[in-house]
């Protein structure tokens, strides 16, 4: 039987973190921050009221988050985290008439996954200059345009000279959507996005990643201030009720608090740290490693023979996202963690390491000279 064309070779988009098998002692292949969270948060999930629905329509979170962010409610919509906005913004996109998606290439999977799963086409840009002159040269056709910034997996940030470029282009048929998933974990450099363009995107929001809090499913997006292409409500009206759990309210309305915001500064601190030692460590192993503004990057470890050393290193409990989904074969991302977990993926490199080079020397023993 063949299936309806949209669903037609959809797969679930692969993703770093917790997986089938057993726990992960190191996971250096999650995004997510490896501290605690700041304790206004962990004593707002603790007392988070799990005996009813919340408000179905937030009307306090969008308050609050409205006032700490300087913009109305009514712009403030939340959601069950990024990869549901995703969704729901491609949906709503879809709706409107776009008919094709542009997204970073490396980038997050789920935004192409949304855009195949609703049959819209979608075009890769692998930097910032090749995504506007095919933004100059499409003539104002419908569009729905993904940008992360900081982005995933890379960690690089968009140059400044990017965004005033964007922020000079007619945006006529565009619809903008930033993702800003990984914001406030930016240890290095200020956030390039003029705020003037910033207003004119759909900004997705999802502080769970900072918070080492994956497993809290929330976020919010914040709707254009001129709404006219995409108007807040038709989001609105495509999520089901109650989007956002009891727990997610109560984390949401935790980060705004200053001691949680300040927790979260000490937190990128200690990262920073941490990265420079983990960073030294594998270079000294010989690993090429990008650069990066996030407390994750990617890295090529070898020559060749990676999966077999993911493998060996996974069955010793220490877990790298193997980025040949993002089109990176040879290529790992990982985050930084505590020093305890950087020398237990030093030990799993080296024992694996010399496990398959002895394999390969004996096989090749045998073989006739
Ligand atoms: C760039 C990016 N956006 C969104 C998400 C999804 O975040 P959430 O957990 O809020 O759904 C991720 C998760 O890895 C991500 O990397």
């Amino acid at each position: 039987m063949s299936l309806p064309r949209p669903w037609a070779g959809c797969a679930l988009a692969e993703h770093g973190g917790a997986d089938a098998g057993p726990p992960v002692a190191f996971d250096f292949s999650t995004n997510a921050c490896p501290l605690e969270p700041p304790q206004p948060v962990r004593r707002a999930l603790q007392q988070a009221d799990r005996r009813r629905y919340p408000d179905p329509g937030y009307t306090a979170l969008r308050a609050q988050l409205g006032a700490w962010l300087g913009v109305a409610s009514e712009r403030v919509l939340p959601t069950a985290g990024g990869s549901e906005a995703i969704r729901r913004l491609t949906l709503a996109a879809r709706l409107r008439g776009v008919a094709r998606v542009w997204v970073p290439q490396p980038g997050y999977g789920d935004y192409r996954a949304a855009a195949e799963a609703l049959g819209l086409e979608v075009r890769a840009y692998g930097d910032g200059g090749a995504l506007l002159r095919a933004l100059a040269a499409c003539g104002g056709e419908p569009s729905l345009v993904w940008l992360c910034e900081p982005c995933n997996p890379t960690g690089e940030s968009l140059p400044a000279a990017f965004w005033q470029a964007l922020a000079a282009l007619p945006g006529r048929g565009t619809l903008l959507a930033l993702d800003r998933a990984y914001e406030p974990l930016r240890l290095e450099g200020r956030d390039p996005v003029p705020p003037a363009l910033a207003d004119r995107a759909w900004q997705l929001w999802s502080p769970n990643k900072a918070l080492g809090l994956t497993g809290v499913r929330a976020g919010w997006a914040v709707a254009p201030a001129r709404d006219d292409a995409l108007p807040a409500p038709r989001l609105e009206a495509l999520a089901p009720s109650w989007v956002l759990s009891a727990e997610g309210v109560a984390l949401l309305q935790a980060w705004t608090l200053p001691a949680t915001q300040h927790g979260v500064h000490a937190t990128c601190s200690r990262l920073r740290a941490w990265k420079r030692q983990q960073r030294a460590a594998l270079r000294a192993l010989g690993w090429e490693q990008r650069p990066s503004v996030t407390p994750f990057w990617l890295a090529r470890p070898c020559e060749g023979g990676l999966a077999r050393r993911l493998v060996a290193l996974r069955a010793q409990g220490v877990k790298l996202r193997d980025a040949t989904s993002f089109g990176l074969p040879g290529w790992v991302r990982l985050s930084v963690q505590p020093p305890p977990a950087q020398q237990a993926l030093l030990d799993a490199w080296q024992a694996a390491d010399a496990a398959i080079t002895s394999v390969e020397n004996s096989s090749a023993s045998f073989l006739p000279s």
